[in-house]
């Protein structure tokens, strides 16, 4: 008579299955707190130990029919840990006698072959893995588990979201706390091409409104280069209407003109100057001295 596995391990291997198909089926991992899942959990334990405790029944009764000799070696047999008596059924060898048993009758050459029961390990991950494929491939079908773009758009949306979180809890930078950072240049270099370049020209070398990259400034109300550009671009220039107030306007945010300044820093103090002779407008005003 063989022996039984433990009601445990059925609990565990219930477990396992139902995490899985709750995983692919439900897909969120809220399914952990739902009633529904523990409800499933608590019924599949309790129809798994009905299963064994008449799995036990019928034991007894098979016990009795057993002769001396055999319910001793079950008994015996009986002591030894399930795992462990697991472990050892995947080593093991049969007999001399055995081997007769499931000799295939056509040997030859001295080579013979044995119809060698397929080991249960082996068995059961084979059957595991036709069960998950098809368990699996339903899912696929019927549900959004597995899907590339069903995640990247989930993810797309989540980091989206994100973003428009970050900004709407973060002000736009202001003339008091804008700072000029190289990272923003590449960025401040898209806002001067689609708003400054019809009047500044290419690179800021001048044209209706002022040359940006000489030290000749109209306009000096801030100490520093970089404050004085944010304030011209947020107020617009006081006697010249063509530049506008583009923050005021609201045509650009704080971020367009911290980073529109920055670029313009950066043509101005770390680019040489485009002079009259490279195609530069001539300087208007008077030169500047910047604090640092
Ligand atoms: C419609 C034309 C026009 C556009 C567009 C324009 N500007 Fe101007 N800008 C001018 C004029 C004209 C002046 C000179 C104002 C004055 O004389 O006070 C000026 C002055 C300036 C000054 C001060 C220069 C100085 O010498 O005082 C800065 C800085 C400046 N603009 C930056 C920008 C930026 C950055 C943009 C894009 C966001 C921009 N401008 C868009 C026409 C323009």
């Amino acid at each position: 008579m063989k022996q039984r596995s433990p009601v445990y391990v059925s609990i565990a291997s219930i477990l396992t299955i139902l995490l899985v198909v709750y995983y692919m089926f439900v897909q969120e991992s809220t399914f952990l707190s739902s009633p529904y899942f523990w409800g499933t959990v608590v019924i599949s334990i309790i129809l798994a130990m009905i299963h064994h405790a008449i799995g036990d029944l019928i034991e007894n009764d098979q016990f009795k029919k057993l002769t001396d000799a055999e319910k001793a070696q079950y008994l015996e047999d009986k002591k030894i840990p399930y795992f462990k008596a697991l472990y050892a059924s995947a080593f093991k060898k049969q007999s001399a006698t055995e081997e007769k048993d499931i000799l295939i009758d056509h040997g030859f050459d001295g080579i013979m072959e044995l119809d060698n029961q397929l080991p249960k390990w082996w068995l059961g991950l084979f059957y595991f893995g036709v069960v998950y494929c098809v368990v699996y491939m339903i899912s696929y079908f019927t549900t959004d588990f597995a899907h590339q773009y069903v995640e990247y758009d989930a993810e797309y949306k989540a980091q989206t979201a994100s973003i428009a979180e970050y900004v709407k809890n973060t002000p736009p930078p202001t003339i008091d706390d804008a700072v000029y950072s190289p990272d923003n240049i590449a960025a401040g270099e898209e806002v001067f091409k689609t708003n400054c370049v019809s009047c500044h020209n290419a690179g800021g070398a001048g044209g209706i409104g002022p040359n940006l990259t000489d030290n000749a400034w109209i306009n000096q109300p801030e100490k520093t280069l970089f404050k004085n550009v944010f304030n011209m671009v947020e107020n617009g220039s006081p006697n010249n209407p063509a530049m506008q107030a583009f923050g005021k306007n609201g045509v650009l945010t704080g971020f367009d003109i911290q980073d529109v300044s920055a670029y313009i820093y950066h043509i101005n103090q770390e680019q040489p100057p485009i002079t009259v002779a490279n195609g530069g407008a001539a300087p208007q005003g008077t030169p500047a001295t910047w604090e640092k």
